[in-house]
C-alpha cells in the first residue's frame, strides 16, 4: 500500500499466513521487498531454544511460538479457545482494502480493513470478526491491530492526563518489559491516558522518523508495547481485554474501532502537521468557512446561580464587547441550584427562567448573537423524575447500583430504550428554540466494577451513534465535546466535535502546558474550555495575572470569556472589547494554521508558538514567559516554514525576508512573572 509518502507491506507466507513486511518511508525499487518475501516463502521448523527469530503476523491470533500479545482470543462453545488464521482472499474498493482470514476449522471469518486517506502518510486499520458456526461464541480479546516494528532502540511518547492537568507528554524507552497504556474509567480516557502513542528511535522536534497510532475510541482501551528478545517491537492496540466478553451470535459480525496509523520523517513537529492535515481534510470536523464564534459562558461567573435576569444582563454586555455566542451552562434545569438534583430532567427551571430557553435564545438573536446550551445527557441525579420513573436505566455493578460521583449516576447507554430517550430529549431541546451550539458534558467516570461484558463496548458505540445522529439532524449546530474539561479529547470523538473543551483549568500559566499538549494532537480552532480569558485571581489555581497575559492566552485557541462581565468596570469592558477585536482580526489565519513549537514550555519558562497559516501567507508568533529572572526572557527566535524568497511585513510596517526570519531570526525580550506578546508577519505578494 502506498500512502503517498510511505509504503505499508505485508505478504502471504509459504504456509498461507499473512505476515507483516514493512511500514516506513516509500520504497521505490520494484524488487525492494524480494529478499523479505523469499524468507517468507521458505519457512523451516524452529531449530531450538536459541532460535528467537521474530514472528511478525499481520494480525496475531494464536500462532505457534508466538510469545507476544495476541490480538484476538475467541472462546468457542466447546471451551476451545484461540485460533490460528490463514489467508483466504482480498477485495479492493476505492480507498478500502479488505483481507480475509479464516481459522482452519471455519468457525470464524476475520476481515482486516485498511483505509487510505487524502492525507499522505496516513491509513486506518480495523477488524471485523464473523461467527460462522451455529453456536454463539465470545471474544475475550479483540484488538484493532497488531503492528510490528523491526529491531531498533524504540522510544514511546504518550500523553497522560488528570483533571485540570491534561495532555502531559511522557517519553519512555522501550525495553523487554511490556508497557501498557490504558483507560479503565469506561469513558473519559484522556483523564487517564490519551489513546495515542508515538514511536521513534531518536527524533527531535523537526527531524527523525516517527510513527504514531491513534485509537478512535473513548472507552476502555489498551495499547501494549512489547519488545521481544531480538529487539522487535509489537504494538497491540484496541479495546481493553480486561474482563472483555463480547458475544457473537451465529452469523453475527462485530467490528473493532479504527486505529489511525501515521508516519513522518520530520519528528514531532511533522507528526502534528500530519495530524492537522488529517483533521482539516479527512475527519470532516467543522472546518468550513464558518468561524468558531467568540463565546461568553455563564459557568465561571455564576455556576449554579444562573437566572434569566443575570443571563440577560450578561448577553447584552457580551454583545457590547464583541462576543458572538452566549452559552447557558449548568444550572438551568428545574431545581438545579446545586449538584444534588436536576440531572435527567431537561426542562428549564420555571422560577429562575420564566421565559424559558426561548427567551434567552431570542434575546441573543435580537442582539445579533448566537445561543448555546449546556447538557449532560448521560447522567442523572437520584433526585430526578427520570430516576424515579426509570431506576432500572442506571448503570449497575454486579446487580447492585453503581456508586455515585458528584452525586450523579450514569445512564446505561448500552440499552436501546435509553438511546431512544436520549435522542428524543435532544431533538426536543434542539428544536424547542433556536440553538446554535450544544455543549455535551460528562462529569464522572464509571467505577472499575461497573458492569463489563459487552456493556461498556456498546455504551461507547451508542454514544457515537447519538453524536452521529445530532451531526446529521442538526448540521448547523456547533457541538462541543466536554468531559470535566478534556476527559474526552480523543480521536473517537473528533469526527463529531466542532470544539473540544481542553480543560476546566483556565489558569493561563497552566494553560501553556495544556495548550502545547493539546495542539500537538488537535487543531487550535478546536481548543475550547470555558473561560480562556479568565478572571484574576484565577478561580482554579489562584494565580493573579495581568490582563494582557490572560487575553493573549485566550487568543491561542477558540476564544471564550470566563470573566463576569456584569461586574466589570467600563475600563475592564473596554480592555475585553479590544482583545476580542484583535482576536477576530487574526482568527481566520489562526484557525487555518499549523502550530509550530519554537520553544517548548516543557523545557523552561518560555513557550513560543508559531501559527503558520497553511498556505504559508501569515506567521503569527505567540511568546509567553513566566517566573523569569532578569535576562532569562531574552532570546533569538528563528521562524520556520516560510518562503525563503518572499518578503513579510510586520505590524510596524517593517519588511523582512523569509530567509532572514528563518535564519537570522528576531530578538524577543520577555520580563518578570508573566509577560506575553503576539507578533504578526504577513507575506507581501508585491514588492514594496
Ligand atoms: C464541567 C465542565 C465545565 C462546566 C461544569 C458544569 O466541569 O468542564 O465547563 O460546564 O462541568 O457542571
Amino acid at each position: 500500500m502506498d500512502t503517498g509518502c510511505t509504503t505499508y507491506a505485508f505478504a502471504v507466507s509459504g504456509q498461507n499466513k499473512l505476515c507483516h513486511v514493512y511500514f516506513g518511508p516509500s520504497l521505490h525499487g520494484e524488487g525492494d521487498l524480494d529478499q523479505e518475501l523469499r524468507k517468507l516463502s521458505t519457512e523451516v521448523d524452529r531449530r531450538g531454544v536459541d532460535d528467537d527469530s521474530p514472528l511478525m503476523p499481520e494480525y496475531a491470533a494464536s500462532e505457534s511460538f508466538d510469545y507476544l500479545m495476541p490480538a484476538l482470543v475467541p472462546v468457542f462453545s466447546d471451551a476451545h479457545y484461540g485460533a490460528s488464521l490463514v489467508y483466504t482472499g482480498y477485495q479492493i474498493n476505492g480507498n478500502l482494502l479488505d483481507i480475509t482470514l479464516n481459522d482452519p476449522d471455519q468457525r470464524m471469518e476475520v476481515t482486516l480493513h485498511y483505509r487510505l486517506f487524502k492525507t499522505p502518510g496516513l491509513l486506518a486499520r480495523s477488524v471485523t470478526v464473523r461467527n460462522r458456526t451455529d453456536q454463539p461464541f465470545q471474544l475475550h480479546s479483540f484488538f484493532s491491530l497488531t503492528l510490528s516494528l523491526r529491531a531498533d532502540a524504540w522510544n514511546a511518547s504518550y500523553y497522560t492526563g488528570r483533571w485540570g492537568c491534561e495532555y502531559t507528554r511522557v517519553h519512555s524507552q522501550l525495553t523487554q518489559a511490556c508497557l501498557t497504556l490504558s483507560n479503565r474509567r469506561g469513558t473519559c480516557a484522556s483523564h487517564q491516558c490519551i489513546p495515542f502513542v508515538a514511536l521513534d528511535h531518536g527524533c527531535t522536534e523537526e527531524h527523525g522518523d516517527l510513527c504514531f497510532l491513534a485509537l478512535a475510541w473513548s472507552g476502555d482501551y489498551q495499547i501494549h508495547l512489547e519488545q521481544d528478545p531480538s529487539g522487535l517491537v509489537r504494538v497491540t492496540a484496541g479495546l481493553s481485554s480486561e474482563d472483555l466478553h463480547l458475544t457473537l451470535s451465529p452469523g453475527e459480525s462485530l467490528s473493532s474501532p479504527e486505529v489511525f496509523l501515521g508516519f513522518t520523517p520530520n519528528g514531532f513537529g511533522g507528526m502534528s502537521r500530519l495530524l492537522y492535515d488529517f483533521e482539516y481534510d479527512d475527519l470532516c470536523i467543522r472546518t468550513d468557512s464558518r468561524p468558531v464564534p467568540v463565546i461568553c459562558n455563564s459557568w465561571y461567573p455564576y455556576a449554579f446561580s444562573v437566572t434569566q435576569e443575570n443571563c440577560t444582563e450578561m448577553i447584552h454586555k457580551a454583545c457590547s464587547v464583541g462576543a458572538e455566542l452566549f452559552v447557558l451552562d449548568d444550572g438551568w434545569m428545574k431545581g438545579r441550584c446545586h449538584d444534588h438534583t436536576g440531572l435527567g430532567d431537561w426542562y428549564a427551571d420555571p422560577d429562575r427562567f420564566p421565559g424559558g430557553l426561548a427567551f434567552l435564545s431570542d434575546t441573543c438573536h435580537s442582539c445579533g448573537m448566537q445561543f448555546g446550551l449546556w447538557i449532560e445527557p448521560e447522567m442523572l441525579n437520584e433526585d430526578s423524575d427520570l430516576y424515579r420513573t426509570h431506576p432500572d436505566w442506571v448503570l449497575r455493578m454486579n446487580g447492585g447500583r453503581d456508586a455515585a460521583m458528584r452525586n450523579q449516576l450514569i445512564l446505561d447507554l448500552s440499552k436501546e430504550e435509553v438511546v431512544a430517550w436520549c435522542i428524543a430529549t435532544l431533538d426536543r431541546l434542539l428544536s424547542s428554540c433556536r440553538l446554535d451550539y450544544l455543549k455535551w458534558d460528562m462529569n464522572r467516570y464509571m467505577t472499575s466494577s461497573s458492569v463489563r461484558g459487552d456493556h461498556r463496548f456498546r455504551y461507547i458505540q451508542n454514544l457515537y451513534r447519538i453524536w452521529a445522529w445530532m451531526k446529521a439532524a442538526y448540521p448547523h449546530v456547533l457541538l462541543e465535546n466536554c468531559a470535566s474539561g478534556g476527559g474526552r479529547a480523543d480521536f473517537g470523538m473528533l469526527p463529531y466535535s466542532g470544539r473540544i473543551n481542553r480543560s476546566d483549568n483556565a489558569d493561563p500559566v497552566d494553560v501553556l502546558r495544556i495548550h502545547e499538549g493539546f495542539t500537538t494532537l488537535f487543531l487550535p480552532r478546536l481548543a475550547g474550555g470555558a473561560g480562556n480569558i479568565s478572571p484574576s485571581p484565577n478561580t482554579i489555581n489562584g494565580r493573579t495575572l495581568p490582563f494582557a497575559f490572560r487575553a493573549i492566552s485566550g487568543m491561542t485557541g477558540s476564544m471564550s470569556i470566563g470573566i463576569n462581565l456584569n461586574t466589570c468596570s467600563p475600563s475592564e469592558l473596554e480592555e475585553i472589547r479590544s482583545a476580542v477585536a484583535r482576536f477576530k482580526e487574526l482568527r481566520n489565519d489562526l484557525h487555518n494554521s499549523y502550530v509550530l513549537r519554537l520553544k517548548s514550555i516543557e523545557e523552561g519558562k518560555l513557550s513560543i508558538l508559531e501559527y503558520l497559516q497553511r498556505e504559508g501567507n501569515t506567521a503569527i508568533l505567540f511568546a509567553f514567559g513566566h517566573g523569569l529572572r532578569l535576562h532569562e526572557g531574552e532570546c533569538r527566535i528563528r521562524l520556520r516554514g516560510l518562503d525563503e524568497e518572499a518578503l513579510y511585513l510586520d505590524e510596524e510596517g517593517h519588511c523582512i525576508s523569509g530567509s532572514a526570519l528563518m535564519h537570522l531570526g528576531i530578538t524577543l525580550t520577555l520580563r518578570g512573572d508573566a509577560d506575553a506578546c503576539v507578533l504578526v508577519f504577513r507575506r507581501m505578494h508585491q514588492k514594496p
